[in-house]
């Protein structure tokens, strides 16, 4: 019997992996496709080679205005594709090789769960039984594709969600993306760049749904500029082979046409087809009365005592960071180690460029809580290396200060590369610093990450 069995090779079950392995405990990891899940095959490491190549493109357009000529950059998108491929075997490879070093036992097949067996948890894949102690649902999730006419069946033609766009043979002409959330922005970013008309169609009046307003209002403005059409406050009602159809908040129908479809209006928790219901966990229900995510503690226990679940499968915060810490708080539970989850210092960043970055609480829901708080702005022009490497480049700093304890509450930001900044600020909230104590603390000159303590500078 092995001590723990962890179904899902993602970044909640690959690291839960490596830390319970390198723990000592004897695990067995169940992974049908590629180790390193959505976020490393077809998610969050894929996209950002995109955008990187995308990064590089513009600024080989704009070189002149740093003084440096270049002559006609044009983008091979057969190039820019292959390297994503080469990327992700480099990253996979690397993943197989921790398991490895952390004596992990990976099976590389569909696993089902069979419910309890003995002092275990059963679990069966190609045709072998295997029993395990404990056992830690990382299944992911999937994209959501609304039953709206005509947008299933597009599926697998024009319709395609973030899987398929990612190996398009061709560059699309024309791009409609119906959901101008983080992924929406990301592929309309990237597709923005490398020269092809993009349409985002979002049901909100505002794009990236709850990321700060404002910073939302400025990113939206750039794109608009860069030639990005929005439709805000549109609700995509038909799919009509290769056109969108959707009703503008003035009750009007429009209708705007696409080489392809991208349709990103959320993720679901994977529930069914792999044995879940045997165990009897109960799961985490919406307004509606309708499963969400299975149903966890803050320590990553499922109802069912020995199951545990980390990353999308839970439901909420679905972004590999969290996954990644869920999964060592339940290993850390299963080690009898004190631990536990809090997610009010988790980050969220949006790769388009400029990026977006936030974490804690936003000044919207700040006033929706009634919280007493203070809001600081600052533009990124504050910071002279940020001045220094973007021409003509626009972005904010904006912190949420607790007025009665004067903690960091929430810091929200636009400009390159606040991606690589927030840490600090989810340091700051993490660990309730005050703003004195980021006054006294010495940031490195130049860089734009002095924009954080420059934005607190005045409040005493
Ligand atoms: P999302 O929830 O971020 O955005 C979906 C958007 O679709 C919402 O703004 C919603 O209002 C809109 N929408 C829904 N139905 C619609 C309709 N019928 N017509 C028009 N608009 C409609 O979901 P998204 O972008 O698909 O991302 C899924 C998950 O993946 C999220 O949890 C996200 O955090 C995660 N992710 C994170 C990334 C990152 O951290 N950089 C990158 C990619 C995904």
């Amino acid at each position: 019997m092995h001590d723990l069995a962890i179904i899902g090779g993602g970044p909640g079950g690959y690291v839960a992996a490596g830390r319970a392995g390198a723990a000592g405990l004897s695990v067995i990891l169940f992974e049908k496709n590629n180790l390193g899940g959505v976020c490393l095959n077809e998610g969050c490491i894929p996209t950002k080679t995109l955008l990187y190549s995308a990064k590089v493109l513009e600024y080989t357009q704009h070189a002149d205005r740093y003084g440096v000529n270049v002559e006609a950059p044009a983008v091979d998108f057969g190039a820019v594709l292959k390297r994503k491929e080469k990327v992700v075997r480099k990253l996979v490879a690397g993943v197989k090789a921790q398991m490895k070093a952390a004596g992990v036992e990976v099976i590389a097949a569909e696993a089902e769960i069979r419910g309890r067996s003995g002092e275990g948890f059963s679990v069966v894949a190609d045709g072998q039984e295997y029993v395990a102690r404990n056992l830690l649902l990382c299944t992911g999730s999937e994209a959501v594709v609304p039953p709206i006419p005509g947008l299933r069946e597009g599926l697998g033609g024009v319709v395609v969600t973030s899987r398929e766009i990612l190996s398009l043979s061709e560059q699309p002409a024309e791009l409609v993306v119906i959901g101008g959330g983080v992924i929406g922005m990301e592929f309309a970013s990237f597709f923005n760049s490398i020269g092809t008309k993009v349409t985002v169609v979002e049901m909100l009046p505002k794009i990236l749904g709850p990321m700060d307003d404002e910073i939302s209002a400025m990113l939206q403005a750039q794109y608009a500029r860069k030639g990005v059409a929005f439709q805000l406050g549109c609700k995509v009602t038909a799919v009509e082979g290769d056109t969108v159809v959707y009703e503008t908040p003035e009750g009007e129908t429009c209708r705007v046409r696409g080489d392809r479809i991208l349709v990103c209006v959320g993720r679901r928790a994977r529930l069914q087809g792999y044995g879940l219901e045997s165990l009897g966990v109960e799961y985490a229900l919406n307004p509606a009365g309708r499963p969400y995510g299975v149903k966890v503690d803050a320590r990553m226990r499922t109802s069912v005592p020995g199951v545990y679940a980390a990353g999308d499968v839970t439901g909420f915060s679905m972004l590999a960071h969290t996954a990644s810490r869920e999964g060592e708080v339940a290993v850390n539970d299963i080690l009898g180690v004190s631990d536990s989850m809090r997610y009010d210092a988790i980050p969220g960043v949006v790769y388009t460029n400029p990026e977006v970055a936030g974490v804690g609480v936003t000044e919207a829901e700040a006033l929706q809580k009634g919280l007493d708080v203070s809001v600081l702005k600052l533009p990124m022009a504050f910071s002279g290396r940020f001045v220094a490497e973007n021409e003509r480049g626009e972005g904010a700093c904006k912190v949420i200060v607790d007025n009665a304890t004067r903690t960091v509450l929430g810091v929200h930001m636009l400009g390159n590369p606040c991606s690589e900044l927030i840490h600090g600020a989810c340091l700051a909230i993490e660990h309730k610093l005050t703003v004195k104590q980021l006054q006294e603390t010495v940031f490195p000159h130049p860089t734009v990450s002095e924009i954080l303590r420059e934005t607190v500078s005045g409040l005493r």
